[in-house]
């Protein structure tokens, strides 16, 4: 007779936000595909107006509000809080999703290698707040977005994807940050996909650092390169 192999169960994912939640609803839009590896299990935010509480809410997923003035100057308590419902909801891997608090890094090695975080700059450039601002003011070409691991340095932990934009010569803040977020929504729902379906491994790079590597697939493939501004 022959055997069948059962499906790896979907990966418990909780998303953590501050805001909007856009990356938070095509994440959700993802997991409705019966062949995506994880599903949205539960959505954290640290402020009780952030609108992205609403598209769980109509999504069905269970939320959870943690206030920062609830642990006055604890972190550590804040971040024990979270743990706790994490470990309620059963969670596998966590999603920062314009999630605008610092972590402890006691935290971030409790979820080390499963804690994504996605950040609008070609990081290791323009890290921390306005990265948009940032690039802007720095007058660079070509701008994007980073999803990667989540470790105790900001901004700083092994790259898993990321997508340039060219910078046009009349964008303002919302104009690039526009074209960064749309380039978001396609990278968040890739990149959580193989951290779910076991495909990132983190490796040491030569020069000391880490770097991401997918187990099953040829990354090396040529795609060109992105000229901006445009040549002939
Ligand atoms: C995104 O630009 C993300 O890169 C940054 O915060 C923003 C969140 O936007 N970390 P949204 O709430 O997902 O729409």
């Amino acid at each position: 007779m022959q055997q069948q192999s059962s499906p790896s169960p979907k990966k418990r994912v909780a998303v953590l936000i501050s805001g909007r939640g856009s990356n938070l609803s095509v994440l959700l839009q993802a997991a409705r595909d019966p062949n995506y590896p994880a599903e949205i299990a539960l959505v954290i935010a640290n402020k009780a107006d952030a609108g992205g509480l609403d598209l769980a809410v109509q999504a069905g997923v269970p939320t959870a509000v943690l206030l920062a003035q609830d642990f006055p100057k604890d972190r550590a308590g804040y971040d024990a809080a979270l743990q706790a419902v994490l470990v309620e909801h059963r969670i596998d891997l966590v999603c920062l999703a314009g999630f605008m608090r610092l972590l402890t890094a006691e935290f971030t090695r409790l979820w080390a290698g499963r804690m994504l975080n996605i950040h609008p700059s070609l990081l290791p450039a323009f890290k921390g707040l306005a990265a948009q601002a940032q690039a802007l003011a720095a007058g660079v070409k070509i701008a994007g977005c980073t999803v990667h691991l989540v470790t105790a340095d900001m901004d700083a932990g092994p790259i898993v994807l990321q997508a340039a934009v060219p910078v046009l010569a009349d964008d303002d803040e919302a104009s690039l940050s526009a074209r960064i977020l749309a380039a978001e929504h396609q990278c968040y729902p890739k990149a959580l996909a193989w951290l779910a379906a076991d495909q990132v491994m983190v490796c040491e790079s030569d020069g000391g650092g880490y770097q991401v590597r997918l187990r099953q697939r040829d990354t090396t493939r040529e795609q060109g390169a992105l000229f901006s501004p445009t040549i002939a």
